[in-house]
C-alpha cells in the first residue's frame, strides 16, 4: 500500500521537471493526481497513466477557480496541493522590464496565493475527513543566498518563503500543514535554460565547463534530480509529516552549508 493511497493531489507545473517528477511519485504511492500546467508537453509522454492533465495559467484567478471547481465536482476534496510552477528571468534588475518583473510575480507568487486560497475550501474538507492536509510550495536557495544575474526571481522566491511561514500561522488551526521545499541546482528544463541563457554569469566557460565548475562547488559534487525533490514532498504530502509545518525545507547537496570561498 503507498503511503497517499486514497488522497487527492493537485501539482502545478506538473509538467515541468520537478512537477513530472511528482505527479509519478504521487501516482505510484496510490494518490489521485492532477497535473496542471500551461502545456501538455504532450511530446514527453504521460508522467504516469493516472495523473489528469488540468491546463491552468496559475496567473489567472478564472482559471484556478475553474480547476479547483473540477477537483470539487470530482472528489469534494484536496489533501495535497503542490505550487511547483515557476518561470525564471535570467537578468538583473536594471536589465529587467517591468513587464518581466511582474509578469514572474504574477507566477511565482501571486500564482502560489491564488491556487492556495482557492484550494483552501476542498483543503478543510479533506482536513475535516481526518486527512493531515498538505501545501507544499516551491520557494528556491535563491530565496536565502543569490545567483548573480537572477533578481526579480531571486526576489520572488524571498516573498514565497515569507507567505509560506504566514500561511502555516493561518491554516495550522484548521488542520492544513504549510512548508516550501528550497532546491538548489535540480537537473532540469529551467537549470538547462540557466546555463545557457543571458545570466549564468559564464565568464567566458563553454557550458560544459560551467556545468562541472558549478557541481564541483557543491559538498556533495553533484546536482539534485528531480527524484530526489519527489522524495522530500512526497513525505511532506503523507500523513507521517503530521507535525510538519511553517518550515523551509533546503534541499541543495550541501551546497548553502559552504563558504565558497573556501574552494578558491
Ligand atoms: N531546477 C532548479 O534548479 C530549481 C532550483 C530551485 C527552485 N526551483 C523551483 O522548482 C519549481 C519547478 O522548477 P523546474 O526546474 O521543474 O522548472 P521547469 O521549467 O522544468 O517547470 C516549470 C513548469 O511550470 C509551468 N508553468 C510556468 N508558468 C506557469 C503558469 N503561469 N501556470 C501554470 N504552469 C506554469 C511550465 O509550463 C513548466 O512545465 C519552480 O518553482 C522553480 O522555481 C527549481
Amino acid at each position: 500500500m503507498g503511503t497517499l493511497e486514497g488522497k487527492v493531489a493537485l501539482v502545478t507545473g506538473g509538467r515541468g521537471g520537478i512537477g513530472r517528477a511528482i505527479c509519478a511519485r504521487f501516482a505510484r504511492e496510490g494518490a489521485q493526481v492532477y497535473a496542471a500546467d500551461l502545456s501538455d508537453g504532450g511530446s514527453l509522454g504521460e508522467p504516469d497513466g493516472s495523473s489528469r492533465f488540468v491546463r491552468l495559467d496559475i496567473a489567472s484567478e478564472d482559471e484556478v477557480r475553474a480547476a479547483m471547481a473540477q477537483v470539487a465536482t470530482d472528489h469534494g476534496r484536496l489533501d495535497v496541493l503542490v505550487n511547483a510552477a515557476g518561470i525564471e528571468i535570467e537578468k538583473t534588475i536594471e536589465d529587467t522590464t517591468l513587464e518581466e518583473w511582474n509578469r514572474s510575480f504574477a507566477v511565482n507568487v501571486t500564482g502560489t496565493f491564488l491556487t492556495s486560497k482557492h484550494a483552501l475550501p476542498l483543503m478543510r474538507a479533506a482536513a475535516a475527513g481526518g486527512s493531515s492536509a498538505s501545501i507544499i510550495n516551491f520557494g528556491s536557495y535563491d530565496g536565502f543566498i543569490a545567483d548573480p544575474g537572477l533578481a526579480a526571481y531571486c526576489a520572488t522566491k524571498g516573498a514565497v518563503h515569507a507567505l509560506t511561514r504566514a500561511m502555516a500561522c493561518d491554516h495550522g488551526p484548521e488542520g492544513i500543514r504549510v512548508n516550501a521545499i528550497c532546491p538548489g541546482y535540480v537537473d532540469t528544463p529551467m537549470l538547462q535554460s540557466f546555463f545557457t541563457g543571458d545570466g549564468s554569469g559564464g565568464g567566458g566557460k563553454t557550458i560544459d565547463q560551467l556545468q562541472e565548475a558549478v557541481r564541483d562547488v557543491h559538498p556533495m559534487r553533484t546536482y539534485g534530480t528531480p527524484d530526489d525533490i519527489a522524495n522530500l514532498v512526497n513525505w511532506l504530502a503523507g500523513d507521517e509529516a503530521r507535525y510538519a509545518s511553517g518550515q523551509l525545507w533546503v534541499l541543495d547537496g550541501g551546497l548553502s552549508a559552504q563558504v565558497q570561498q573556501m574552494k578558491l
